[in-house]
């Protein structure tokens, strides 16, 4: 209770009005309660005890966290203007550069207009040839009996996708390699976006964080890689995929071919990555449900009747896509998003200074018995189209919300659906129970460990 009135003081003195919360000492208790390691557990902690909206400082910097779809609205949309991305997501730049995760403002708008016509609904046919080819490819090479790691392959299978859909390129075995240099950044990624100087400790030779930086240069030469082929190829008959018009953009705006790199390693991280980590929770959920394990392969027997799923059968499809929604509501793969207020601003009832950093998390709001009765439940039902059209609007925001919303959100529903219906057709996994199952929030919401699953033929 005494941070709370410090909290208050502050608030009169500045003509702020400011949301209650653990007020100041934070970083204390924070260390105190081990919190800093587990950031949904603190967000969760926040949550349940100070409801929908709390406050509490870091130095001198105001923190705010939302727990509420309305809130949310205000800061991703409606007051969307006064907002940047916040410091945790400035610190992916070392990652992503000057991508379109990073970017902001006039560079943001830019690069998302450069973008946007390759990610269109129509093009979205186009690719499910592709997607689904290379998951037949998959489930031809699975046995029945054997033990794999699914986060794995559903890792590499996503790369090899968006090589061949987003970049027209064939990555071949080089998929393994740039899968493991992203394992690496990912060992380290919390010290990378949380440690105070981390420019500074990353030129430090032969500490853990040197995986970082070669990681990352294996990376940017893969993508350098890719973009010099692309060029040699040319344009593609249709001169629409996504490297086309990012090299355009670069004749016309004059970016650099560093700035082009970093875009493409934007869209291929953020495109597989999330995709395979949604359908690595989905496998692991429909093994823990064998009823809406069951209905989802009576609907993939009765819709296909034995052959390939195509781009016309996604809408026949109805509850695979409500399988992968509901993984989508209970394992995020985006956990939280942040931005930061460049003005002052209103948040309901409170008054909040420049420079206020406020943070969200799907993983928090979508486990809310409010908006989910029952949360931890999984049932696919909550996603018919008459529950969808009775839910508290932005309370289900896996893809986030806004100008800023996923641009690749139609492709990442079309190719789980049919990931999904493709290897299900032929195969079951059960969860190997050796492992324990722990949610890691990282960049993305990855299992620790990985998710060692067993083939099993249906
Ligand atoms: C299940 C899969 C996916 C999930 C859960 C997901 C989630 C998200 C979320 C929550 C954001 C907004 C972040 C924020 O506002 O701070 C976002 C942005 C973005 N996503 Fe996705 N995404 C997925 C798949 C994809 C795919 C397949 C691609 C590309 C092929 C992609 C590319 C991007 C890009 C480039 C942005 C930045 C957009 C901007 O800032 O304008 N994502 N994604």
């Amino acid at each position: 209770m005494a941070a709370e009135t410090e909290t208050a003081r502050t608030a009169e003195c500045d003509g702020l009005r400011l949301p209650p919360g653990p007020g100041v000492n934070l970083l204390m208790s924070v260390l105190q309660q081990k919190r800093w390691v587990d950031p949904i557990a603190h967000f969760s902690h926040l949550a349940e005890n100070y409801g929908d909206i709390a406050h509490y400082r870091l130095g001198r910097r105001h923190i705010v966290f939302v727990n509420h779809p309305e809130y949310l609205r205000q800061i991703f949309v409606v007051q969307h203007a006064n907002f940047v991305k916040e410091r945790t997501q400035q610190r992916a730049k070392l990652l992503l550069g000057e991508g379109m995760i990073t970017a902001d403002g006039a560079r943001h708008r830019q690069q998302r207009q450069a973008a946007a016509p390759a990610f269109h609904r129509q093009k979205m046919a186009a690719h499910a040839e592709k997607i689904v080819r290379r998951a037949s490819e998959l489930r031809e090479e699975w046995r029945a009996g054997e033990l794999h790691d699914i986060h794995r392959e559903m890792m590499l299978l996503g790369l090899g996708i968006i090589g061949e859909t987003v970049f027209r390129t064939e990555l071949g075995d080089e998929v393994h390699a740039l899968n493991d240099a992203m394992a690496d950044i990912m060992e380290v990624y919390n010290a990378i976006v949380l440690l105070p100087g981390i420019r500074l400790l990353l030129q430090i030779p032969f500490t853990p964080l040197r995986k970082f930086v070669h990681a990352r240069a294996k990376l940017h030469r893969a993508m350098e890689r890719l973009i010099a082929e692309h060029r040699r190829r040319g344009a593609d008959a249709s001169g629409t995929d996504l490297l086309t018009m990012l090299l355009e953009a670069q004749k016309a705006q004059g970016w650099s071919d560093e700035y082009v790199r970093d875009q493409v390693m934007t869209v291929t991280l953020a495109g597989y990555e999330t995709t395979a980590i949604a359908l690595t929770w989905t496998w692991y959920l429909l093994s823990q449900n064998a009823e809406a394990e069951r209905t989802m392969f009576e609907e993939i027997d009765r819709e296909l009747e034995g052959r390939l799923p195509s781009y016309e059968d996604l809408a026949r499809l109805r509850y695979t896509e409500m399988v992968l929604a509901e993984a989508l509501r209970l394992y995020p793969p985006a956990w939280a998003m942040g931005r930061m207020a460049l003005h002052e601003f209103e948040l309901g009832e409170y008054r909040l200074p420049a420079g206020t950093t406020v943070l969200a998390s799907q993983y928090v709001l979508h486990r809310d018995a409010r908006f989910f009765p029952d949360p931890l439940r999984f049932d696919p039902e909550r996603h018919t189209p008459e529950a969808k059209a009775s839910r508290v609007r932005g309370a289900y925001c896996p893809f986030g919300m806004g100008p800023r919303q996923c641009i690749g959100e139609a492709f990442a529903w079309m190719g789980g659906v049919l990931v999904l219906a493709t290897l299900a057709q032929r195969w079951r996994l059960r969860h190997d129970e050796r492992h324990t199952v722990l949610a890691e929030p990282l960049f993305t919401l990855r299992p620790r460990g990985g998710m060692p699953m067993r083939v099993e033929a249906r």
